[in-house]
């Protein structure tokens, strides 16, 4: 299934350390399948794939199917976990251009996201492109309070509303939320919106495979029982607590021990556009699940061989605090080749008869060994190819590394204090009631 390679980055290890970890990765594959860790509460994605609502799954699918009918246009109102998984699988699975393709090629509706910012730019515009078109909406969060998606909905609920009216905009709204709190959840079952329901044990950023991504991951066409066995055939590959025998440890232990060797930085690096906001739902799955207590790698990401036309120099040169995991599909779903030209103007024809992803594959080879060369450790995780069932693997995969990479570390996992920060100061300056005196104690510090 996924291949792991770590032999790129073995210099920059010393040679016993990985053996040395064997013991901690055995405890914290105990902690947690024992569920004795920190954050033991929000461990339900550990075994969802096995124990989801089939009754729920199904009403998923006629949803969608509904929705499919019914509408040229889905909004997905949603932020954070709540959001970058649906993208995720959308960006890397489906066309390129999927939004912009014609109804000839396309008979799925456009997707598009909203509640991600706060942009009024952003809304103005996502109007223009509504206009005239049938919408429904698929409002997503967990806390149900969520300022960004709350204020996008009571926008587009209202336009909608407006355009076809109260009644007929029930129809078109879905919503995704706890099963009792929130104030989503009161207004859902106030105004009688069709609901699916996020589990009380499963973290945003650990939810792609609940209700919150399966839905509008559903509506494009996605085959999400391909999704979810794919998930379900990795739970059990990764389930071997022995870390020689487990790729998903042996990735999880490997970033461990070069942040261990200063190297602070994980630069997810892909040479396909698709896997772009995959590498985004990655960023926020390590980045919130391990940046706590003054600790934590710092994810990020770069698309080659566009950056390397601009973040090319730093990584072969720069401080030397990095280093790559290169995320790769083996067979592309398409190729294209290079025909030879008789004037050979260009100098090209040293490539006539060879396909792109042969050139592709070769830039990533030469690529990897100059950055290697240059002091840049390279992790590899390939997958056979891009379909749903390998998608649903890698998110696996990589829900379980972060698992285990944090209590690696020695936090935990599964919580987030540190974004409350903004959002108390946010609703404080914004005139929340009960913030009066933070309020006032923030503007002094803006005027001083
Ligand atoms: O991983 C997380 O918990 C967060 O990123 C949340 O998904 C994000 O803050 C959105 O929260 P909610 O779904 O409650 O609106």
């Amino acid at each position: 299934m996924i291949h792991f390679d770590y032999s790129h980055a073995r210099s920059f290890i010393p040679a016993d350390e990985m053996k040395q970890l064997a013991q901690p990765v055995f405890r914290a594959h105990e902690m947690l399948h024992k569920k004795t860790g920190p954050g033991n509460d929000f461990l339900g994605w550990v075994d969802w794939p096995m124990t989801y609502d089939v009754a729920e799954f199904d009403r998923i699918k006629q949803a969608a199917a509904r929705i499919q009918a019914h509408s040229d246009v889905l909004l997905v109102i949603g932020i954070g976990g709540s959001y970058l998984g649906t993208k995720a699988a959308l960006d890397f699975l489906n066309h390129s251009f999927y939004n912009l393709l014609p109804a000839s090629k396309r008979n799925t509706p456009e997707i598009h996201f909203v509640g991600n910012n706060i942009s009024p730019v952003y809304l103005a515009h996502l109007t223009d492109v509504l206009e005239g078109k049938r919408v429904s909406i698929n409002v997503i969060s967990k806390s149900g309070t969520t300022v960004e998606p709350a204020i996008a909905f009571r926008l587009f609920r209202d336009w909608l509303e407006q355009k076809i009216g109260r009644e007929a905009a029930r129809e078109r709204i879905y919503v995704t939320t706890d099963k009792s709190r929130g104030a989503l959840r009161k207004l859902a079952d106030e105004e009688g919106y069709e609901t699916f329901v996020i589990p009380d044990d499963i973290g945003g950023r650990y939810s792609v495979l609940t209700p919150v991504g399966l839905l509008p991951i559903a509506v494009s066409g996605i085959d999400i029982d391909a999704l979810m066995q794919g998930a379900l055939d990795a739970r059990m590959e990764y389930l071997v607590p022995d870390i020689q025998e487990n790729v998903c440890y042996q990735y999880a232990a490997t970033r461990n021990l070069l942040y261990n060797n200063g190297k602070q930085v994980e630069l997810m690096v892909s040479y396909e556009p698709r896997f772009r906001s995959f590498a985004e739902w990655w960023k926020q799955l390590f980045g919130e699940s391990e940046g706590k207590e003054g600790k934590g790698i710092f994810p990020a990401l770069a698309e080659f061989s566009a950056d390397l036309h601009s973040m090319g120099q730093y990584i072969q040169d720069g401080q030397r605090l990095l280093f790559e995991t290169v995320i790769t599909v083996k067979s592309p779903a398409l190729d294209v080749n290079i025909q030879p030209d008789v004037a050979d103007s260009d100098g090209l024809n040293f490539l006539a008869g060879k396909s792109m992803d042969y050139v592709n594959k070769k830039a990533y080879e030469g690529t990897m060994l100059a950055h290697v060369d240059g002091g840049v450790p390279n992790l590899i995780v390939e997958i056979p190819e891009a379909t749903a069932y390998h998608l649903g693997s890698l998110f696996y995969f990589f829900e379980k590394a972060c698992g285990i990479s944090g209590y690696l570390l020695g936090v935990n996992p599964f919580d987030q204090p540190g974004v409350e920060a903004y959002k108390a100061n946010m609703l404080a300056l914004l005139g929340k009631p009960g913030y009066e005196l933070q309020k006032a104690e923030l503007e002094v510090r803006l005027r001083a």
